[in-house]
């Protein structure tokens, strides 16, 4: 894992919730994040830089497979690789728990998490009609972890 990634836990909690709000239109209240990360089947990766939370993603577990359940990165720190760098850091945290297949949703809309996807070498396996509470398809895509 990169030097600049770290695991996050429950007092990460606030930071995270704060930067999911500027990422996303429905917020998840830090409340729920706390929750999530008491849980053992819960993985959360983070950057921090100058003591400010800058990207993450929250992973469930259920080896051998995981799924994506958030991931955003600041707006000012985009299209700068930080995704990118952030899921592959996060594959390698996978690899070490025996997590052998990472699966996640994505809006058929949302350009950006797609391309980010795709890079990181995700294919799509189906397709949601209407997944979304916007209306938007969701796209289900997945890649192995070696
Ligand atoms: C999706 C998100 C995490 C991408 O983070 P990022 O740090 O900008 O991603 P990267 O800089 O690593 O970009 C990875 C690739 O996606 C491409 N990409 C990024 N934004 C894009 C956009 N708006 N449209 C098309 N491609 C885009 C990049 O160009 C890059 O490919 P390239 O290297 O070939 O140019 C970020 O936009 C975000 O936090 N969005 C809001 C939350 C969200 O939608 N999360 C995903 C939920 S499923």
């Amino acid at each position: 894992m990169s030097a600049d990634f770290q695991l996050l836990s429950p007092e990460d909690a606030g930071a995270m919730a704060a930067l999911h709000a500027r990422a996303f239109d429905e917020p998840w209240p830090q409340g729920d994040f706390a929750a999530l990360l008491r849980q053992e089947a819960m993985l959360a990766v983070g950057c921090e830089e100058d003591g400010a939370l800058v990207s993450f993603a929250l992973f469930g577990l259920v080896a051998p497979e995981a799924e994506i359940l958030t991931l955003c990165v600041e707006p000012a720190r985009r299209n700068q690789g930080e995704g990118l760098r952030l899921i592959r850091a996060a594959i390698s945290l996978l690899a070490v728990r025996k997590i052998s297949r990472l699966f996640l949703d994505v809006a058929q809309t949302n350009a950006a998490a797609r391309a980010l996807y795709a890079k990181a070498g995700f294919a799509e396996t189906g397709r949601r009609p209407r997944y979304y509470r916007n209306g938007a398809d969701a796209i289900l895509m997945a890649r192995d972890i070696s």
